[in-house]
């Protein structure tokens, strides 16, 4: 477990009372912070990057760590974010380490041609969406808010929700509800939201739940609330949260320094098997075929995985019923095989 310092303990009740703070402002709860901070195996001197900035809490803890690491480099592609981060990089706590991008991550590589980054000890990312976005009715992420139908993370760049909801023909719509919100009536409220737009471009949360609810039937009693798989899918189909999930785990192996540690922290199940593929591609010694009786790729593994996928704790989910879904992998990076590093070993 990291040491820290500052004031992120606290203190609460019973034996709880020394867990280091789950909570930023605004009631943000970063989730697995201590398990993703400890999995970083943060080193004196060296250099992490936090993919995922949102509320800064896993940042901070971070710059918390005694003996200091020597660089944080943060990234989000949220404009509010970034204006969190820059009050952190103030504290006394940043001490001059904060550097901040405002990127999509999935650009890491662009980030990384245009500036130089050091190799990374370890390198995180927390992904999805965070209670501030979710919280925020302006920034459209949720129907229990009535706001504009956004959901960008970046609201300067891009298409909105609305811009979706409004152009897209019902094909394409039901495909986006039914392959990243796995909703099975993804037709029906395709079908549902062409017809309604006639009356008028959708351009509020509210009227979208409200399409999405008449098509499919209310809420029955405490039950999930029927658009939530719906707005699950659009968010997923306007930030490309899954083709940048493959990029950036992608330019990691170039970013990282033998030993750093990639530490992924997912939220449902579209986002966690891209993970876990790519670690299981990356660990392989042979990523040949299984019908092949013989190995020709010569495949050389890339990284080690490291334990096994780590869930939040009873107690977290006590405190914070949003991390239930969270599912953390961890892996490091091995040194690339070079003819001479072959020889030697040989
Ligand atoms: C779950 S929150 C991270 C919370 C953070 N670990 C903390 O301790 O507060 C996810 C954050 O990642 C950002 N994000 C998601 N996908 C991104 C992407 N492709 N590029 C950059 N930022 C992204 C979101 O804007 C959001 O602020």
């Amino acid at each position: 477990m990291p040491r820290t310092r500052g004031s992120a303990h606290n203190r609460t009740s019973g034996a709880d009372w020394d867990r280091p703070v789950h909570v930023a402002e605004g009631g943000h709860f970063t989730v697995l912070l201590e398990e993703a901070v400890a999995s970083l195996a943060l080193r004196e001197g060296g250099a992490y990057l936090d993919g995922t900035f949102g509320g800064g809490g896993h940042s901070r803890l971070i710059l918390q760590h005694e003996p200091s690491v020597g660089a944080l480099h943060v990234v989000d592609a949220d404009p509010a974010a970034i204006a969190r981060a820059e009050a952190l990089a103030v504290e006394p706590v940043a001490n001059g380490r904060l550097h901040i991008i405002h990127a999509n991550f999935g650009d890491l590589a662009d980030v990384a041609a245009e500036q130089t980054l050091p190799p990374f000890d370890g390198m995180l990312f927390d992904l999805g969406v965070s209670s501030f976005q979710l919280d925020e009715g302006d920034r459209g992420f949720s129907f229990r808010f009535d706001g504009p139908l956004d959901m960008r993370f970046d609201p300067t760049t891009g298409s909105s929700a609305a811009d979706l909801v409004n152009a897209l023909d019902a094909e394409d719509l039901a495909q986006i509800f039914w392959r990243y919100g796995d909703e099975s009536r993804s037709r029906r409220i395709a079908a549902a939201i062409v017809t309604a737009r006639q009356d008028g471009p959708i351009t509020t949360t509210a009227r979208l739940a409200g399409i999405v609810s008449d098509a499919v039937g209310g809420r029955q009693g405490r039950g999930t609330h029927p658009a939530t798989k719906t707005f699950q899918a659009l968010r997923i189909a306007v930030n490309r949260e899954l083709e940048m999930l493959d990029r950036v785990l992608e330019t990691s192996l170039d970013l990282l320094a033998p030993g750093g540690r990639l530490v992924v922290i997912a939220f449902h199940s579209l986002e966690d098997r891209i993970v876990k593929r790519f670690i299981e591609r990356e660990t392989a010694t042979c990523i040949c075929p299984p019908e092949q009786p013989f190995c020709t790729c010569d495949h050389q593994p890339r990284l080690k995985r490291l334990g096994k996928p780590v869930k939040p704790s009873d107690h977290e989910l006590q405190i914070n019923a949003r991390s239930r879904s969270a599912i953390m992998r961890v892996a490091e990076r091995l040194p690339d095989v070079t003819p001479d590093s072959q020889e030697e070993a040989e």
